[in-house]
């Protein structure tokens, strides 16, 4: 048996492993490194607005990934709840991606426009009261805190870095965008959206006037989540990639 040779000598059988292991590795990563992008490009993906960004910022700042994950899995009963499957286009402007594993709540890729702006004002003051039995903690606070959005163009910047495609004018324009997008019908309002198309312009918090708050950025941010891309012309075999 000419195995033998691999199973009395420890040192020949690990280098046989390796050259076997490393066959496998190279069939599964070297065609990575051919592809010009292991992400399809589809339509209707834009990198959000600054109100958008600061509300996923505070998003990540209180923590809520570890009860939400925004990733809806090609798995019927996912699919049926939440809706299309998540696409790696989804989050491309994501940095860090909100993915996550743990569902102690419903996952959130979707949630935008499920709900109305009065829910959401409700729901993060006290989840008790639009849902009884929910064991989401409350956070009051988002409604009376002023939004900090003077580094909105230092982060957009930053995201720059890592590849979103934010324009030299969009961050020169960041503080005035998060203005116009809680001040409907005016000319701000109508550049965002040149800037951002899809945009949702009102005041999300249902406060009358004054400044943004961050609850205004946390809505604008759940509302818009998994909005952008259109399935009704959505092909996963291709034609409307691109
Ligand atoms: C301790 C776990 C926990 C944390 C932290 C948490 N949530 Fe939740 N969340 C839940 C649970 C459970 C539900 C389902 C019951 C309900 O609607 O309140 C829920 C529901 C929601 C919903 C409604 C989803 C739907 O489709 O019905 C939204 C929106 C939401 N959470 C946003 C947030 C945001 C934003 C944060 C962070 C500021 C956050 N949650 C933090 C547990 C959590």
């Amino acid at each position: 048996m000419k195995h033998d040779i691999f199973e009395k000598n420890s040192l020949i059988l690990l280098i046989g492993i390796l050259i076997v292991v490393s066959i496998g590795g190279l069939v599964e990563i070297a065609p990575l490194f051919l592809l010009s992008s292991t992400i399809e490009k589809v339509q209707g993906m834009r990198p959000y607005s600054p109100l958008e960004l600061a509300g996923r910022d505070i998003y990540i700042r209180e923590g809520c990934y570890n009860c939400h994950s925004q990733m809806i899995r090609s798995l019927r009963d996912e699919v049926e709840r939440y809706g299309h499957y998540s696409l790696a286009a989804e989050s491309m402007y994501d940095h860090p991606f909100q993915w996550g594993s743990k569902r102690t709540g419903p996952d959130l890729a979707r949630v935008g426009g499920k709900y109305s702006d009065n829910w959401h004002v409700d729901h993060m003051r006290d989840p008790r009261s639009v849902v009884p039995e929910s064991v989401m903690p409350g956070y009051p606070f988002l409604a009376k805190r002023k939004l900090d959005f003077s580094d909105m163009g230092a982060r957009m910047k930053a995201l720059r870095v890592a590849g979103v495609p934010y324009t030299d004018e969009m961050i020169e324009k960041s503080q005035e965008d998060v203005v116009a997008q809680i001040s409907p019908d005016s000319a701000e309002a109508k550049a965002l959206l040149e800037r951002y198309p899809k945009a949702q312009v009102r005041k999300f918090d249902r406060a009358p006037g004054g400044d943004p708050t961050e609850l205004d950025a946390m809505i604008a941010y759940l509302q818009m989540l998994g909005t952008l891309v259109d399935f009704t012309k959505f092909d996963a075999a291709g034609p409307n990639l691109r």
